[in-house]
């Protein structure tokens, strides 16, 4: 983690980590991406520079978050994606190719995108 060098630059840590948890709490919208030793050599941190830049684009507030290895090498990079009331979604083996797509049809439209969809988990469990 880099050095705060000023109060200003503290300032502006807090206030991002205020409106992160405002995002997160406010819309209910959580993208969460694989970043074990696997999920980054497969990839994993282009696909989240994508997602960054998609919501960005779009202008859509999403609280994004990393983790670590679940133990699904094979279908690294995992991206998770969790809305209010909805089931989580995992997505396997994203590339950055597929980050508009996923935007569009999963969190614009509130459509899974079946082909790439690993699983869901909601109150019942895992399906
Ligand atoms: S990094 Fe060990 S299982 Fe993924």
């Amino acid at each position: 983690m880099p050095k705060i060098k000023s109060l200003e630059e503290l300032k502006r840590i807090r206030e991002e980590a205020q409106k992160d948890l405002r995002v997160r709490t406010e819309t209910g919208t959580r993208i969460i991406i694989g970043m074990g030793t696997c999920g980054i050599a497969a990839g994993a941190r282009d696909v989240m520079h994508a997602i960054l830049k998609e919501l960005e684009r779009r202008d859509i507030e999403a609280h994004v978050e990393t983790v670590g290895c679940i133990g699904m090498c094979a279908k690294e990079p995992l991206v998770d994606i969790e809305q209010a009331g909805k089931p989580r979604v995992t997505y396997a083996n994203v590339t950055p190719d597929m980050v508009p797509r996923l935007i569009e049809e999963h969190l614009v439209h509130g459509h899974v995108v079946q082909e790439w969809a690993l699983g869901r988990l909601d109150s019942k469990g895992i399906q």
